[in-house]
This record gives C-alpha cells, structure tokens and sequence, in this order.
C-alpha cells in the first residue's frame, strides 16, 4: 500500500469509527463524560417508530411482539435507522392499546417476556440500534395497582396520587372534555367523588402535584434506563398538570371533532409547571452515560411554545417533536419554507425533530398525496425529512408508500375512538394496520387465521420484499437518502438556508465549511425550471427521476420531482 493510499483508508476508518460512535451511545458510554458532547448520537439518529402490535408476529397469534421485532432487525440496520422507539409494551388491559398501563416495570404478555425484550436490547445494540421506550406519565390504567388502591377509599395512602374532586351542582366538578370525547370526569360510587382522566375513562390522570407521584416515575425511568434503553418517548407530556382551581373552562366558537363545544385548553394543557416535570425527569436521564435522550409528544402551533420545551436552560426535553412541518397537511411552499426555518432560525440552535407520521395520525401518504401522484408525493416527503437538519422520525411502514386503511364495518374497529366516532371518526386503525413485508397471507406479518387489524389491500405489491427488488422503489428511495444524509455533514448538521426563487418549489441550502447540499421538491403537477445560484459548481447527488442529470445551471423538474445537489 503506498503512503497516500494508506492515509486514505486511515481517514476512511476514522470517520466510519466517528460514524459508528454517533449510533452508538454505549460506545460513548465509558469514554466520555455526560457533560461533553462530542457528536452527540441522537442529533444524528435516524429514529423508527415501531407499533409492536403491527410490525412482526413471531408465535402465530395474529398480534405483532417483541421477538418479531428482534427478527426484523436486520431489515431495520439495512435501512440505516439507529434508535427504535417502541410504543407501549407493558401490561395493560389494552383498551388504548398499551397507552393504559397497569404495571410500568414488566412486559404484557401478548408481546413477550422480559428476557425477550433484554435479548432485543443486546441484539439491536449489536448492530449498533439503540432502543427507546414510550414513557406514558400522563396517566395509569384504572386497573394500575396504584389507582386499584387510590380509588379504595378517601384515607388510601395513594387517594392523592389521581386527581379527585367533589361533583358540582349534581353533576361533574367543572365542563373539562376528555381528549377522546364526553366529560374528563368519572364518578366512582365507592366513594363518591369524580376523577379526572384527559383521555379515557379507563385512564385517569396521575397527579403530578404530588412528589411522591413524580418519584414513583423517576423509578420507573431508572428501572428500564439500568436495562440499556437510550431514551424515552415521552406521551402527552402537556397534559401533566391542570389548574387546581377546576373552573369551568371557557367555550370558544365551534364544535370539536365529536361534534361538542370547543373549549380552551388553558387549565388543562401546558400549564407551567410541566417544566418542572420535565427537569425532573431530566436529571434522571442525565444521571446515566451515554447522552440519554428524552422526546416529547407535543402538538404545539408556535416555535415560542416549542422552544420552551428545551427548558429555559436547556435542561428539559432534548427533541420535543416539531408536528409543525409534517401537520401541514398541503404542499404549501411557503409552509414548508417556514416550518423549516422556524426550526432552523427559532429554537435557539436546539436540535429539531420532525415528524410526518405516527400511530394517531392518518398516514402522510394520504394527508399529502393528490391521488394521482401519491408515490412522487412520498418521495418529496421523505426527502424533506431526511435533508433538513431535524432529527428525522419515521413511522413502520412510511419508507413503503404504506396508505391509511381505515375499517369499512364498525364491527371492525378496535380503537375504541373509532367506535365511538363511528362513522365521521373511524379512529385511529387505518394508520395501524400490520406492516406489509412481502406478498404471502397476511403480508408476511403473521402465520395466524385472523390477524388483529386485516392486512390492508395492495400488500401484493407495496410490500419490503418486492421494493427491495425494485431500485425505484420509495423504500430504495429512503435507503438512498438516509445513506446520503449520514454521509454529508452538510446534511446531518450543517446551518439551512431557504433559497426563494420559484414558487413551485420549495428550495433551500444546507451547508457546512466547505460542504454544501442543495435541494429542490417541485410542489406542482407542472414541470418548473429552477435556476441554480450563481457563483457555485453543481453535481446532482440524488434525484426522484432515474436520471441524475448533471451540470447544467438551470435543473428541469418534473412534476413533484425531487433533485438534491452537491455545490462548491
Ligand atoms: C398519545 C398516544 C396515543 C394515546 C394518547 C393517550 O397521544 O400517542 O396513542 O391514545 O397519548 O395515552
Ligand atoms: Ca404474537
């Protein structure tokens, strides 16, 4: 090996061994101390949400667990994804799905033992994928030994650990609405007195007031950090506290989706002291080595409100989600223009978190497809998530193309928000359906006869197996994008600068010393020119149409064409 060469493979290790250092806090873990961040993992992490009961059933009950999850690591290494978060996996009766826990140290059953989540743990961290659990504080199952014991009687120990209060007037303490429909109050006849449950009846809020409350969840954060997770997904973070005083809230003009009046969320979501919620469970997290992450579940409409997220010290919620690019709901250029620079500009240098799809959300495929070009839609989608300078979250199935399935007959549904909401609300189903990996019964989910949500229609061919197969595929498509964003450090942490010279197209720079990335998304059904800035040299890197075409000044889109660039 001559001299050059051998400096060149010196330098091609030292940048995988940096590269791997990122995805791989425990590497961190010894070496360097919490309070050092040298390239700090999960600002560079791919980050794959996984809905356990959805994604791979290993036993044949028509029920996704953990040890299918562990058999489809590999598929989830080749895509580049470097943390997975979980949603619920403990026990719970299951009436939202694991979002009601009755027990916050085990695993429920139906997804396996807690020897089977340890071996996920190692093998994932083998391939250098940390695991991140959904942290769900807000509130208990009713069938929670803590709130077994709280509803009891007046004198339990815990009576104070849930939100009690006397009924007014014959009826609830105040006009409060749960999030999922009808009062937020439940009276209970052994005792006579009402609680509060923001979401379902079966759900009632703990009591973060109480310091014992919080301890109890300190607890539970170290029980499961000892275990080698990297982080937590905190749920509903907002909706923490509510005004002690329990007036009625004010009625704002309109009815919300279950046909009720709007009420002002003032008194019940976002009070202050969430911040001190939030710092609280900081600590604990940043007691342990290997910069352990906290995400927050947040629907906030202002970066002001999100950037408060991160703490007036930066000692809050590391990435608190930022739903305002991937809620838009349209491809409005300006909107995107200005979720991405808000991110970029507005959050005091802290590190975003965009999002397009999760487990509540009907999937981005039909909020942003036209319905005719869905598949070109989703390729601007992903690649607006992957070159920005947000930490990217995918949601299973979203790097398929996968639609929005929602159940045809109410007998199906099983969210019980779709029963409910039956037929104008069909609940949150179609956006759960199991994760389509090749084109055998049930789509290679599961052996079962009945699987518990129907394998969506089109799995024949939107499916892992045949995407993998084709290079145009809008899985290959993301393959190709995440392998370039952790290649350029342009793209995973350099500055942005949204560049306006076409309406039709959302533009913008990423740049870093040296290193520049330019990306164009033609929002239009139209073919748009886009001239290139001047001054700079071009090389297509990436582009939505097989052909990468080169040098030219002015870059010819076709309609919702994505081409990304090298400048210098
Ligand atoms: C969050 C979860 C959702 C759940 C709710 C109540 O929004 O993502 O699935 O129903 O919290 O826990
Ligand atoms: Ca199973």
């Amino acid at each position: 090996m001559n001299r050059q060469s051998f400096f060149k493979s010196l330098c091609l290790c030292a940048t995988v061994l940096a590269m791997g250092l990122y995805s791989l806090p425990y590497a961190q873990a010894a070496a360097a101390p919490v309070s050092v961040p040298p390239a700090v993992w999960w600002r560079h992490a791919v980050i794959y949400e996984v809905y356990p009961r959805s994604f791979q059933d290993a036993n044949g009950d028509g029920i996704g667990d953990l040890r299918g999850i562990t058999a489809r690591l590999d598929y989830l290494k080749a895509l580049g994804v470097d943390t997975i978060w979980l949603s619920p996996i403990f026990p719970s009766p299951q009436v939202d799905f694991g979002y009601d826990i009755s027990n916050y140290t085990a695993i429920d059953p139906q997804y396996g033992t807690m020897a089977d989540f340890e071996n996920l743990v190692r093998k994932a961290r083998k391939r250098g994928i940390g695991i991140m659990l959904d942290g769900v504080f807000n509130h208990t199952s009713d069938q929670h030994p803590w709130f077994q014991d709280s509803r009891s009687a007046k004198t339990s120990p815990k009576r104070d650990w849930y939100i009690w209060a006397d009924g007014r007037d014959g009826g609830p303490p105040n006009n409060w609405r749960s999030g999922f429909g009808g009062s937020a109050w439940q009276l209970d006849l052994k005792t006579g007195q009402y609680y509060y449950h923001a979401f379902y009846v079966q759900q009632p809020d703990l009591n973060w007031r109480n310091p014992q409350v919080v301890h109890a969840v300190e607890d539970v954060l170290r029980f499961w950090l000892d275990k080698g997770v990297v982080g937590f997904r905190l749920d509903a973070v907002l909706k923490y506290y509510e005004d002690p005083t329990l007036k009625d809230a004010k009625t704002l003009p309109g009815v919300n989706a279950f046909g009720q009046p709007r009420l002002d969320q003032s008194q019940m979501t976002n009070l202050p002291e969430v911040h001190d919620a939030l710092r609280d469970l900081r600590k604990v997290v940043d007691s342990y080595p290997g910069h352990r992450v906290l995400i927050g579940e947040d629907y906030l409409d202002t970066p002001e409100k999100l950037r408060a997220l991160y703490g007036a010290k930066n000692d809050e919620l590391q990435l608190p989600m930022d739903m305002q690019l991937g809620f838009i709901n349209s491809l409005s250029v300006p909107k995107f223009e200005r979720a991405i620079a808000d991110a970029a500009d507005k959050l005091d240098g802290n590190q975003p978190l965009f999002v397009f799809d999760n487990h509540d959300k009907p999937r981005s495929w039909d909020r942003y497809g036209d319905g005719v070009h869905n598949l070109a839609i989703a390729r601007i989608i992903a690649a607006v998530l992957l070159t920005t300078r947000a930490t990217p979250l995918l949601y299973e199935g979203q790097e398929l193309g996968m639609p929005t399935t929602p159940p045809t007959r109410r007998e199906d549904v099983q969210d019980p928000l779709g029963r409910t909401g039956w037929p104008q609300n069909k609940g949150r189903d179609g956006e759960r359906t199991p994760m389509q990996w090749n084109n055998s019964a049930n789509a290679g989910f599961s052996t079962a006869r009945k699987t518990w949500l129907s394998v969506a229609p089109g799995f024949q061919t939107v499916n892992v197996k045949s995407e993998l197969a084709d290079p145009d595929s809008l899985l290959n498509w993301y393959r190709r994008l995440i392998a370039l964003r952790k290649s350029n450090p342009a793209l995973y942490e350099g500055d942005t600068r949204v560049l306006h010279n076409n309406e039709n197209v959302l533009a913008y720079m990423r740049s870093r010393a040296n290193a520049r990335v330019i990306v164009l998304c033609n929002f239009s059904a139209l073919p748009q020119a886009y001239p290139l800035p001047d001054g700079l040299v071009y090389r297509c890197t990436l582009a939505s149409t097989s052909t990468c075409s080169g040098s030219s000044r002015v870059i010819d889109l076709p309609p919702f064409g994505v081409w990304i660039g090298e400048a210098r």
